[in-house]
């Protein structure tokens, strides 16, 4: 329940992605908040308000001469009552008035009265998007401080192709809960590996572990959350990549290395939460290998692969490196050993491999003052309390 306690105010403008928007209403209350819609004359035109009221379990307000407010001010009223004011879908005729301070109908009288934060999800043809004047009005709509979520590219409804879609209702679902986490690594970039590696024996066969990437995947959303730009080198998992993070897919660690090393020169910080494979066979088969019948089992020969965490710590200029230890007995002493054997500031232990696959965990943090607990829950909130404990121990300049 990511915005439970939060009131969102829902403005819902006149462009075909309403539909979406009707999702978006669902997913927020889903995730706790209490939503208020308010329509436009042509955001009503594509969604009735029947629609919204029913989701949201609240009566629409579509008229800046509404007399359900007790003083007769909805404009005033509705953005006192909120947490954040969400436009979605952003027309430029809405982006254009807010940049501008035009007040001539309830949504924007309301965005001029208003004295809370207000993230945009524009959503237009691609020409329309492209344009000057919209590019000068979202320029000048970021400078007096508002957010803007998307668009994203691709399909349009009008049948162009380009940049110009509402961002989809689960991403800037994510994007709404970003809003309300502190920026504390603003500025930074974040290099983070998660998941598991696949080191290949033939075309059809291979080493891997059971990392289901959930943990770093966390991780790389909190860190996005708290403003970063984050760089996800992901093994093979089955999870969509967090929104608005930049995930690079490899399979074997090899890959995984090579790419770490292609990226690690701009960023901050590194967060080693992969479950590297330690070795790959020293052979790997061009053709799938035959079982013999009656014949011997064959011998698989290994060779170590590189250790990426301990090679980025060695760097002479390294990020603020974090790596992360499962470990199924003894993790306090088995941990801070390890902290020191890769040189890292920081290590988060963990019970595993329980932990592989669930959206809980329980981590405990190791650095050069000893060990605490860092709690116990779902993976998303231990990811956030972690990003918060990166960012404390982060020089001004970074590295
Ligand atoms: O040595 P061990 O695998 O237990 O260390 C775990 C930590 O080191 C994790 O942070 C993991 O992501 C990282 N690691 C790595 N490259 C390896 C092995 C582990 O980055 N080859």
């Amino acid at each position: 329940m990511d915005l439970q306690g939060k009131h969102i105010v829902l403005a819902v403008t006149g462009g075909v992605a309403a539909y979406k928007a009707a999702e978006l209403a669902r997913l927020l209350v889903k995730a706790g908040a209490t939503v208020q819609v308010v329509l436009t004359a042509a955001g009503a035109r594509f969604v009735g308000a029947a629609t919204f009221q029913a989701l949201t379990g609240r009566p629409v307000f579509d008229d800046l001469w509404d007399t359900r407010v007790g003083n007769g001010m909805a404009h005033i009223e509705l953005t006192r009552a909120a947490d954040l004011v969400v436009v979605a879908p952003a027309t430029a005729d809405v982006l254009g008035k807010a940049a501008h301070g035009i007040a001539d109908d309830l949504l924007s009288t309301l965005l001029l009265a208003s004295n809370k934060p207000v993230l945009f999800a524009p959503a237009m043809n691609r020409e329309m998007w492209g344009h000057p004047a919209t590019r000068r009005n979202v320029a000048q709509l970021q400078d007096d401080g508002a957010l803007i979520s998307g668009p994203a590219a691709g399909e349009q409804a009008c049948g162009e192709v380009g940049e110009g879609r509402m961002v989809e209702p689960d991403d800037l679902l994510q994007d709404i809960v970003a809003a309300f986490q502190p920026k504390v690594l603003s500025g930074r970039t974040v290099l983070v590996t998660a998941g598991p590696t696949f080191e290949a024996i033939d075309p059809v066969r291979g080493l891997t572990n059971r990392s289901s990437g959930k943990m770093g995947y966390a991780v790389a959303r909190a860190a996005r959350e708290a403003g970063a730009r984050v760089v996800l080198v992901s093994g093979p998992t089955a999870l969509p990549a967090p929104h608005g993070v930049q995930r690079l897919e490899v399979t074997s660690a090899q890959e995984m290395f090579d790419t770490v090393m292609a990226q690690v020169g701009s960023a901050q910080v590194f967060v080693a939460t992969a479950a590297v494979a330690d070795w790959r066979p020293l052979q790997v088969h061009a053709q799938k290998q035959k079982k013999q019948d009656g014949g011997a089992a064959p011998t698989l020969a290994l060779q170590p692969n590189p250790d990426i965490l301990a090679t980025v710590a060695a760097l002479p200029a390294p990020p603020f490196c974090v790596g992360f230890a499962a470990e199924s007995e003894n993790l306090a002493e088995h941990a801070a050993a390890k902290r020191l054997r890769k040189k890292v500031p920081l290590l988060v232990g963990n019970l595993g491999p329980d932990t592989f696959g669930r959206d809980d965990n329980q981590l405990e943090l190791f650095d050069a003052d000893g060990h605490r607990p860092l709690g116990r829950g779902d993976k998303l909130m231990l990811a956030r309390k972690l990003v918060a404990e990166i960012a404390v121990r982060l020089t001004p300049s970074g590295r």
